[in-house]
């Protein structure tokens, strides 16, 4: 059975503005007329180095996918061979407890409880605590995921994060070759935008990951309060960024929104995100950059690395650093945009 999902955006107003900087053109800039009734928002988006990008056409979207295509990518995090579910056909909020996975290379189980299923390499383990970064494990307290959208979120507006909404407008715009397909929020913390892609109704399916139990168990509270939410068309995954559990080239998009300043290794994350993603599929993701008036400081790049090493967080100095982490990863077409410290950037794997 396919499924057949028509989606219209409304044509958006362009402004194009140049640089005098010749080595950056900026172009016109995709987001939807809400983003810009935000006056304080005068947001960019930037090619990167040399290339021109051309605003794309906001046409009506009509995609063709499988539907139901849940959970037949999931793999063992061990060896990365496709895991065998003993439950029902789509593996869900709601279906996870109790639920095993099987990898039959590794011999290995993997089980869900009420909230999620663990994919973690350690899952399971018993005795082995893994030592994970400071940012990492203060997202595991339970105070923190328990103030994540109770106002942790919203004091990233200083950064000039546009905030939840605008965010996920902005990111249809980048999204729009891969709707109908499936997506990743990879490190979704309290699910946030888990939440908003599967409401859309713009996925086949939703597969919300992150590496903190407290963060999941915040997701599948939020969802258990809406009514009438798609819970089928959402799973709640345990897992480390760095050792995706799923096969290669199964998926569709990721999103990563405010994470890979936390993640342990930024360039790992983003390979592994290139191994998983299809021909074609995208990454879109956001962060903070540490640049403008900032990049004259003396010794910054020092400061940063001392800061990296005591916090586990990374800051990047410029857009450019990002191209270099997807480009050398495999991912082409890289594209920006840009509002004060915030950026939201996207790159796409080969087909
Ligand atoms: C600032 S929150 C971002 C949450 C949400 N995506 C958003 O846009 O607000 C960063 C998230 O990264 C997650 N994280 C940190 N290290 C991780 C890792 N190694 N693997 C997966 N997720 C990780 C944290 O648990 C936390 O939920």
């Amino acid at each position: 059975m396919s499924t057949v999902l028509s989606t219209k955006f409304t044509p958006i107003s362009l402004r194009t503005q140049f640089s005098r900087n010749s080595r950056t053109r900026f172009c016109n800039t995709p987001f939807p007329p809400s983003v810009y009734s935000n006056r304080s928002f005068t947001a960019k988006i930037r090619a990167s180095s040399t290339a021109f990008v051309e605003p794309k056409p906001a046409n009506p979207v009509v995609v063709e996918k499988e539907a139901g295509a849940g959970n037949n990518n999931l793999a063992c995090p061990v060896c990365f061979n496709q895991l065998t579910w003993n439950g029902d056909s789509i593996l869900s909020i709601g279906s996870t407890a109790g639920s095993s996975l099987q990898c039959n290379t590794c011999k290995k189980t993997y089980s869900g409880n009420e909230t999620h299923i663990d994919l973690t390499a350690a899952s399971g383990s018993k005795q082995y605590g893994q030592y994970v970064s400071p940012i990492t494990e203060l997202f595991r307290l339970p105070l923190i995921p328990f103030l994540y959208e109770r106002g942790w979120r919203q004091s990233f507006l200083w950064l000039g994060f546009p905030g939840p909404e605008k965010e996920f407008e902005m990111m249809k715009d980048y999204l729009k070759p891969v709707l109908g397909g499936n997506i990743i929020d990879a490190s979704c913390g309290s699910g946030l935008f888990s939440r908003l892609f599967a409401k859309s109704g713009l996925f086949s399916h939703v597969v919300a990951l992150d590496y903190s139990e407290n963060m999941l168990q915040q997701c599948y509270e939020f969802v258990d309060k809406e009514e009438n939410f798609p819970k089928e068309k959402v799973t709640l995954i345990r897992a480390d960024i760095s050792r995706l559990p799923f096969v290669s080239s199964s998926i569709d998009a990721v999103h990563a929104g405010a994470a890979i300043h936390c993640w342990p290794s930024p360039s790992t994350a983003v390979a592994e995100i290139s191994r998983v993603l299809q021909p074609g599929g995208v990454l879109v993701a956001t962060t903070y950059i540490l640049d403008g008036p900032y990049a004259f400081l003396p010794h910054l790049r020092i400061f940063r690395e001392n800061m990296t090493l005591i916090s586990g967080n990374h800051t990047f100095l410029s857009e450019h650093e990002l191209e270099e982490i997807c480009r050398t990863c495999g991912l082409v077409d890289f594209t920006c945009s840009r509002n004060r410290r915030f950026v939201m950037f996207s790159a796409r794997k080969p087909n």
